[in-house]
């Protein structure tokens, strides 16, 4: 007799990670449960919800789309909590959150959230995995487009301040859809990259040198130009509710110019990239090539 499908309720689906997840789901045989944002609407519907469904795990992909401070602790923490008492009473086994790496060096408001939820997620009474990857290709292929049309590419500093090892929507997809069928990443936080070395702003420039065949201009930013932003919106915020969010923005933009997406070796002070674990086999300059190639079809097209 074929055994019934086990239902997986998914939060987060229509972003970038959870879209991929979905497909990752449905591909490998679990029936999908999408949750929208009206499920978290009222706890105890989404609990009865979960209970109708026979969901026996979560995937939360779900993050704050905004980045602002109330926005963090509404989605990052609120909602995430709810999620996880409304499994818990429905008798949900196991939960998967799609966390992030930087996490680990906590400053920012969306950080700490994320932490807090994390925690109540580690002493609750079910089998959990917190995965915290590095950065998405889409956070590095921002640029790409201005580039193809000959203009710089920015980096902060001398472009090799920061670096990571960037994961692909399908690989990280697939990397979280297999946590619910394997023991040793129960109870676990899961640090993870992509494959390949880790990569620097530079390197990005090269990537991009390469398929374009022609060399590219870089303009520098001094990351403290970011800091003293920050921090004068910051004072400004006070009166001004409106620079107070654009001050957490600043905030965000001089952590990522300043810190890089692996991990953080606490005893020698320092972002170790072979401790950072790899996963799958996309590589950004294939992501690279497929937007420019993209690009040129659209531009054919017009
Ligand atoms: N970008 C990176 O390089 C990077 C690196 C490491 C980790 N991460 C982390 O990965 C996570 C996912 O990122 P992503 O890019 O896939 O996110 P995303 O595309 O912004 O998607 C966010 C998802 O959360 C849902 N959501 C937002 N607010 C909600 C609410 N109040 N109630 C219910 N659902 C809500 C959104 O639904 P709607 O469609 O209704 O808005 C959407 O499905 C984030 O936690 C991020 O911090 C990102």
């Amino acid at each position: 007799m074929a055994m019934p499908l086990q239902t997986i309720a998914l939060a987060g689906s229509t972003g970038t990670i959870g879209a991929t997840t979905a497909h990752a789901l449905a591909s490998a045989g679990y029936r999908v449960l999408r949750l929208g944002r009206a499920d978290f609407d009222e706890e105890g519907r989404l609990e009865e919800r979960l209970r109708k469904e026979g969901v026996t795990a979560v995937i939360s992909c779900m993050a704050s789309r905004s980045g602002t401070v109330a926005d963090a602790w509404r989605v990052d923490y609120a909602a995430q909590a709810m999620l996880l008492r409304a499994a818990l009473g429905a008798g949900v086994s196991q939960f998967v959150l799609l966390s992030a790496i930087c996490v680990q060096r906590p400053r920012l408001a969306f950080q700490m959230a994320k932490l807090a939820f994390e925690r109540e997620l580690q002493a609750a009474p079910l089998c959990w995995t917190i995965v915290r990857p590095t950065a998405f290709f889409k956070s590095l292929s921002g640029q790409i487009s201005r580039v193809r049309r000959g203009k710089s590419f920015l980096v902060f500093g001398d472009g090799r301040l920061t670096a990571c090892k960037p994961i692909s929507n399908e690989d990280l997809a697939e990397y979280l859809v297999t946590c619910l069928d394997n023991s040793q990443r129960a109870r676990r936080i899961l640090p993870i990259g992509g494959p390949g070395p880790a990569l620097h702003p530079m390197d990005q420039v090269a990537i991009l040198e390469r398929l374009l065949h022609r060399p590219i201009r870089v303009r520098r930013v001094p990351p403290g130009l970011l800091a003293v932003i920050a921090s004068t919106l910051g004072l400004l915020g006070r009166v001004i509710p409106t620079l107070a969010r654009k001050a957490e923005y600043a905030r965000i933009g001089h952590y990522y110019a300043t810190e890089s997406m692996l991990v953080w070796d606490v005893d020698r002070q320092l972002y170790d990239e072979s401790a950072t674990p790899s996963w799958g086999t996309h590589q950004l300059e294939d992501h690279y090539r497929d937007i420019l190639n993209h690009h040129e079809e659209e531009g054919k097209r017009r």
